[in-house]
């Protein structure tokens, strides 16, 4: 009988997930869900053939570097692969893929949560019937914004930005996208192209951020931008923290000068800015884009599925770094 490969997994996944692992792999698995640090990462790695890890992993160039050269393959449980130095992993030999498409839908429905719960001002709404402050319905109460009618701009026009798009649509949003170049019509799902960010932020309502991080998009949105978005604009955010400057964007929320947030992810996680705790007008969320038992489900499959391949000899579909 053929040996299972060894594969360490870093965090603890659902049991379809880990059933199908332990079914096919001798797998390392995390049973209390403890944070690994990548000195516990090199040190469990011994002798495993694949690190199946999540984006509270940061898998850098230093972690590469001390791994034993029986890991041929890092998969990660995510789209996201910025946690991981695919480059430096490249020049060990080694594989990395991810786990795109299959999160696409949750996380688009959770950026329209995010941009609801802002313009609609639900933890206000909340919290007025938490705090048994309600006395009755009011003509003039926590008035929001109104989505129909207005422009939702897009910053990243990938799988997630047009999976948003194709559902502003059906909110009465007029919509434009700002991508590294402008896509066929049927993927842009309707929203015009904007050849500058710039001019994407002055024409925003409402901002929806969906690019990857990258040393590009770091802190993409700061204060010199901030100034470009319509006065009392909206930001949303579902794509990755960095993306934002916190700072500037906390500055902005106290002045009113952007209205309100959905944040769904943060820069350091899970040490979010404690600005935004402060603040009423906006709505957050413990990046949960991707959380659904269909999706988080689907996430692993995924992730095995490249695993599976490369085990087999084959190249794995979402091979990041080939
Ligand atoms: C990803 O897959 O990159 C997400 O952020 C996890 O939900």
């Amino acid at each position: 009988m053929k040996t299972k490969p060894r594969l360490v997994v870093t965090r603890r996944l659902p049991p379809a997930v880990e059933a199908r692992l332990e079914r096919d792999y001798d797998a390392v698995l995390n049973a209390d869900d403890r944070q690994i640090d990548a000195d516990e990462l090199v040190r469990l790695a011994a002798g495993a053939r694949g690190l199946l890890v999540a984006p509270t992993e940061r898998v850098d160039a230093g972690a590469i570097e001390r791994l034993p050269g029986s890991v041929r393959i890092i998969a990660t449980y995510s789209v996201g692969f910025d946690h991981v130095d695919a480059a430096a992993a490249r020049s060990r030999g080694i594989a990395v893929t991810n786990t795109p498409d299959v999160l696409t839908e949750a996380t688009a429905d959770i950026a329209l949560l995010c941009l609801l719960g802002a313009a609609r001002r639900a933890l206000e709404g909340d919290r007025l019937l938490r705090e048994g402050r309600w006395r009755r319905w009011t003509p003039t109460e926590l008035l929001g914004a109104e989505l129909a009618g207005k422009r939702l701009g897009i910053f990243g026009m990938g799988r997630i930005g047009q999976a948003v798009a194709k559902r502003a649509r059906g909110f009465g949003l007029s919509l434009l996208y700002h991508d590294q170049r402008g896509l066929a019509a049927a993927e842009a799902q309707g929203a015009r192209y904007v050849a500058r960010p710039e001019e994407l932020l002055a024409q925003s309502d409402f901002l929806s951020l969906h690019a990857p991080a990258t040393p590009a998009t770091h802190h993409f949105l700061n204060a010199a931008r901030i100034d470009l978005l319509p006065a009392g604009a909206i930001v949303v955010n579902t794509a990755r923290g960095t993306l934002v400057d916190d700072e500037a964007l906390i500055d902005a929320l106290r002045r009113r000068r952007v209205a309100a947030a959905g944040l769904d992810v943060f820069e350091n996680e899970p040490r979010i800015h404690p600005g935004y705790l402060e603040l009423s007008n906006v709505f957050l969320l413990p990046h949960l884009g991707s959380a659904t038992v269909e999706t988080r489900d689907a996430m692993g499959f995924r992730a095995l599925d490249n695993l599976d391949a490369f085990f087999a000899g084959r190249v794995p579909p979402d091979w990041v770094n080939r």
